[in-house]
C-alpha cells in the first residue's frame, strides 16, 4: 500500500467530512464549546470515551456529555462524588459499573497523579475501568500523541482493508500501528472513527464514497468482513409493581451487581397480579408493557400499578393481623418487603434504573 497517497486520502475526506465539531475534539481549539472553559482536555476526553463506550454519540451530545462536566468539571470533584449523585448524573446510560469505575479512576488520579490523568497508555492502563482502546484514545485525543488503537469502528474498517474475516486482537493493532500517520495521529484515528461510523458502517459499507476504495481488498464483500459471532440474546418475561400508598411510591434500592446504588421498582408474579384481591376488590391493575435491552436480556415487561387504601395500611405498615396471614395482603407485604415508599418528587432525585424509568412511565406519563 502506497501509505502516502492512503494518508492523504483520509485526512483530505476527513477534512471535508469528518465530525470536526464534536465537542469533545475541539479543545484547545478556536472551536471549543464555552462551556468546555476551564475543563482539561484530557479530562473532557476520558469522560467522553467513557461515555461513548455503549451509548451512540447523539443521545451523548443531547443529554448526557455537558451537563455531567458541569457537575464534575474535574477528576477531583468525580473523586468526592457522592455515589447517587453520581449515578443520578449517569441515569440513562446504563451499565453502572462504568460511572463507579470512573470515580474509582479519579480517586486513583487523585492519590497519585496530583488529580490528571497520566499521559502514557501504560500507566492509563492501570487505572479502573481503563482498557486498551480508552488508554490509547486518551493519550491521543487529549494528549496527542501519535498512538494507534482498535475500536469498534477502527476494527471494521481495517477488516474490510485488509479482507479479514476474524482477525485477532493482536493482527489488527499491528496493522494499526503501521498504518499510524504520526505528523497527525488526533486527525487521522478520528477520522478512522468518522470512517466506519458514517461510511464504512455495520449496516453495510457505502464503498462508491469511500475516500479509501482504490486501498480497499474487501470492497466487493464488505458484508464478510469481519465475520462477528452471532449473539445468543435470552429472551425474559418480568412483571414490575408501581405500589402506591398516600401519594408515595414503593421503590427498592438494588444490591444485584449490575444495578447496585440505582432504585428499582418491586418484581411481582404475574399470575399472581392477574389474580390478587384486596378484600373483593381486584388489587392490581395492568397498566401497560413494554420491552427492554439489557446486556444479553431482551425482556418483555409488564407494568402493574396496585393502589393501597386505608383498608390496606396493614400491607404497608407490614404487622398483618392474623387472619391477614396467608392472604393476598401476606404476598403484598412479601413483595415489598426491601422496599421503602418515596413521593414523586423525592423519586426524581434518585438514580432510578432504565427499567424503572421506563415503568413509571406507565403511570406517570411524563410526570416522572
Ligand atoms: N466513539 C468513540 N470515540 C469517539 C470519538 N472520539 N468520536 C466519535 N465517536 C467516538
Amino acid at each position: 500500500m502506497n501509505l502516502k497517497a492512503f494518508h492523504q486520502a483520509i485526512l483530505k475526506w476527513y477534512d471535508a467530512h469528518g465530525r470536526k465539531n464534536l465537542p469533545w475534539r475541539t479543545f484547545d481549539t478556536p472551536l471549543c464549546d464555552e462551556r468546555l472553559q476551564g475543563i482539561n482536555a484530557a479530562y473532557g476526553v476520558y469522560i467522553s470515551e467513557i461515555m461513548l463506550q455503549q451509548t451512540q454519540v447523539n443521545r451523548v451530545l443531547e443529554h448526557f456529555y455537558f451537563p455531567f462536566l458541569k457537575k464534575f468539571p474535574n477528576l477531583t470533584s468525580l473523586s468526592n462524588a457522592d455515589e447517587s449523585e453520581l449515578l443520578k448524573a449517569w441515569q440513562g446510560l446504563g451499565y453502572y459499573s462504568r460511572a463507579r469505575n470512573l470515580k474509582l479512576c479519579a480517586s486513583e488520579c487523585v492519590a497519585k497523579f496530583d488529580g490528571v490523568l497520566p499521559s502514557e497508555v501504560s500507566e492509563l492502563r492501570k487505572l479502573k475501568g481503563i482498557g486498551t482502546y480508552t488508554a490509547g484514545a486518551i493519550a491521543c485525543f487529549g494528549y496527542k500523541k501519535a498512538v494507534s488503537f482498535i475500536d469498534g469502528n477502527i476494527k471494521r474498517v481495517f477488516s474490510r482493508l485488509f479482507a479479514l474475516s476474524s482477525p485477532t486482537q493482536r493482527e489488527l493493532e499491528a496493522k494499526a500501528s503501521k498504518l499510524l500517520y504520526k505528523q497527525n495521529a488526533f486527525d487521522y484515528n478520528q477520522a478512522l472513527i468518522d470512517l466506519g461510523a458514517l461510511v464504512c458502517t455495520p449496516k453495510g459499507a457505502k464503498c462508491g464514497i469511500c475516500p479509501l476504495y482504490e486501498f480497499c481488498a474487501g470492497k466487493f464483500a464488505p458484508q464478510k468482513y469481519p465475520q462477528n459471532k452471532k449473539v445468543e440474546y435470552e429472551k425474559l418475561n418480568l412483571s414490575l409493581l408501581v405500589a402506591c400508598f398516600k401519594g408515595k411510591i414503593a421503590i427498592q434500592k438494588s444490591t444485584q451487581k449490575l444495578y447496585k446504588g440505582l432504585y428499582n421498582l418491586p418484581q411481582i408474579d404475574d399470575e399472581l397480579a392477574k389474580k390478587c384481591k384486596i378484600g373483593a376488590k381486584k388489587a392490581c391493575k395492568f397498566i401497560g408493557e413494554f420491552k427492554h435491552a439489557y446486556t444479553k436480556y431482551r425482556l418483555n415487561v409488564r407494568v402493574y400499578e396496585c393502589v393501597f387504601d386505608e383498608t390496606a395500611q396493614n400491607a404497608c405498615g407490614w404487622t398483618l393481623t392474623r387472619e391477614q396471614n396467608g392472604t393476598n395482603l401476606a404476598f403484598f407485604k412479601e413483595c415489598l418487603k426491601a422496599c421503602e415508599f418515596v413521593s414523586l418528587h423525592a423519586l426524581r432525585g434518585l438514580p432510578l434504573s432504565n427499567l424503572a424509568v421506563k415503568a413509571l412511565k406507565k403511570a406517570f406519563k411524563d410526570e416522572i
